[in-house]
């Protein structure tokens, strides 16, 4: 096993430039003739370097549950995503495991779907899926292990190749998988080995700390990368950029002039098809535990002392150090019911999902408080609000601020509003008041508007997992989750979680399509969210 040592830290507005390289050449296409990998080729370089003679070993990519519907509509896709555009190495193999009897041929027939693939790249599809192959076994069985082994050193280069582990596998299989990695699939090659690691990590402190002891006593944790998906969201990688690289917002950020943080997530669709597994960790731990939480941090977060990841932890985990455990009176829990005029699925509540367990009390919303004690914070409210089967699909962060002292408008201005909008149609806008135009002298709402659509014409931004999964083969942990980032996180709601589960907390009914239970609306106003419903927001080319 060899230390392990980033080929390169890359900014990732290298990707945002090259891309914008890349769609002002399609659009002069008729005079040019260019191919995405000629495009991502100064990306490519910059990313390995030049002599690339770190990199001169192969790559095997191994997913562990290959058969699952992660791997097959997220990661074989964007491994193919990667190879398309020329970002990956050359000489990097597929490896899939699973407990199923498969061939390539079932994985590339379930996985087409997802890939997105245009005529002409049918060509380079077939290249793809010769990198591919497939092995069954089971996951707590040496013998099986020691055929994967041989099998990846059977591999061109595979002695010597660097070995990137996916466990897209549910947490119970966990301990025996990384395990048998460890003990049978790593000491023979002379590359590095790199393990990824989609949450959940545990379902509260106590477990997350035992996953968290028996992988140390396994790996260096710069093996380790635990996947949130949300920090490889232009907007979530974009906080940093807004905060730290503009003068204008340093002096205001604090709790000087912000009123509150909300940071919210909504889904218009329920559980449907997966009730059984969200029934067992609910909307705290699919959500607001993780992407919502690490959303926080980087709103919170002082500057660090550079990009370098650890820099960047260090400040994460300083927030998060400074949060105390969420208490229930600073919480509203919701759970949807069905909609008697609504049509087709709006008529499912969460209880009528035949994989959800009888008389469930598990949380499908929820809005909490949480308050970071520190100088720059203390006293203003973090809500955090998510939710499925609401009204749209959204996921923000929002910074209120508070009224001007010394209004001499008679009231008439409201509180401006910093909006980053994660998704859908990624944006930054500030809500303000400005002299209604025309003869008239009094204020009226606007905005200043930065819609990506019309400022990024015809811009593709890459899908958070494209981002992540380079960002393993270039070893750059900035944008994954630390150890001690996790224990703080579980520290935070756990109590919450063992109260809500032993009482049986019962959540609060909301119809399927609303913006939730109003008893939540009635605790943000409760710690200070303002909402008046005066803002209308007119879209640029209809205006
Ligand atoms: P709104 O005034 O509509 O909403 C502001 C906040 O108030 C949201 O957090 C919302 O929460 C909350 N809220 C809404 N209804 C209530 C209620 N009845 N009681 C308590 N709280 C409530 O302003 P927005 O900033 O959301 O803008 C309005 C629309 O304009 C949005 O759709 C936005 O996307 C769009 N817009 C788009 C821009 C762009 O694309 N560049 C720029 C500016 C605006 P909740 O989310 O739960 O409803
Ligand atoms: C996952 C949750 O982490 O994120 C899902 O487990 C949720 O319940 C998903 O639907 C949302 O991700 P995105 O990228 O579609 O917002």
């Amino acid at each position: 096993m060899t230390t392990e040592k980033p080929l390169k830290n890359v900014s990732r507005c290298r990707w945002r430039s090259v891309v914008t390289v890349r769609d002002k050449r399609i659009q002069n296409m008729s005079t040019e003739t260019l191919t995405r990998s000629d495009v991502f080729g100064q990306f490519r370089r910059e990313l390995y370097g030049e002599k690339r003679s770190s990199y001169s070993n192969a790559h095997i990519f191994i997913i562990l549950g290959a058969s699952g519907d992660l791997a097959k509509k997220k990661i074989y896709p964007t491994l193919w995503w990667l190879f398309r555009d020329g970002l990956l190495p050359d000489d990097t193999y597929i490896v899939g495991f699973a407990r199923s009897n498969l061939t390539v041929e079932n994985i590339k027939e379930t996985c087409l779907p997802y890939m997105k693939v245009t005529d002409e790249e049918r060509e380079m599809l077939s290249t793809f899926i010769s990198k591919i192959s497939y092995l069954s076994g089971w996951y707590d069985d040496i013998s099986s292990f020691k055929r994967l082994n041989k099998h990846l050193s059977s591999l061109p280069g595979g002695a010597n190749a660097n070995r990137l582990f996916y466990l897209a596998l549910p947490p119970t299989v966990y301990h025996q998988v990384s395990t048998n990695i460890r003990n049978h699939c790593m000491d023979c090659n002379k590359g590095w080995n790199r393990l990824i690691f989609e949450k959940p990590f545990g379902r509260d402190l106590q477990s997350s700390q035992e996953l968290s002891g028996h992988l140390s006593s396994l790996f260096k944790e710069d093996q380790i990368y635990r996947i949130d998906h949300y920090l490889g969201k232009e907007m979530v990688q974009n906080l940093m950029v807004l905060r730290f690289g503009n003068r204008i917002f340093g002096p205001i950020w604090n709790r000087n002039s912000v009123a509150c943080v909300v940071l919210a997530f909504k889904e218009p669709f329920g559980t449907q098809g997966r009730g059984g597994y969200f029934d067992d960790f609910g909307i705290i731990r699919d959500i607001m535990q993780n992407h919502l939480l690490q959303m926080l941090c980087l709103v919170a977060m002082e500057n660090p002392a550079s990009t370098h990841p650890d820099d960047v932890r260090n400040e994460k985990v300083k927030v998060l150090k400074c949060v105390a455990p969420v208490t229930l009176s600073d919480v509203v829990l919701g759970q949807y019911v069905g909609d008697p005029e609504g049509e087709g699925h709006f008529k499912q509540g969460y209880l009528n999902d035949p994989t959800v367990p009888e008389g469930s009390c598990t949380p499908t919303f929820a809005t909490a408080v949480l308050y970071v004690q520190n100088e720059r914070w203390d006293g203003v409210p973090f809500i955090l609000r998510c939710g499925k089967a609401l009204n749209e699909q959204k996921a923000e962060v929002r910074l209120q601020f508070t009224d001007v002292p010394g209004d001499i408008f008679d009231g008439s201005c409201q509180r401006n509003e910093l909006v980053v909008r994660v998704q859908p149609d990624e944006a930054i806008y500030l809500k303000m008041m400005t002299k209604r135009p025309g003869g008239h002298f009094s204020p009226e709402e606007t905005e200043l508007d930065l819609t990506y659509r019309s400022r990024y014409k015809d811009m593709k931004l890459p899908d958070a997992y494209e981002r992540l999964l380079l960002d393993v083969f270039c070893g750059n942990q900035m944008h994954f989750v630390r150890s001690d980032e996790l224990r703080e996180a579980w520290r935070i709601f756990t109590p919450l979680l063992h109260q809500i589960e032993a009482e049986k907390i019962n959540p609060v009914p909301y119809t399927f399509g609303s913006r939730g239970p109003s008893e939540a609306d009635d605790l943000m106003k409760r710690v200070g969210f303002r909402y008046e419903g005066t803002y209308k927001w007119v879209q640029p080319h209809t205006a």
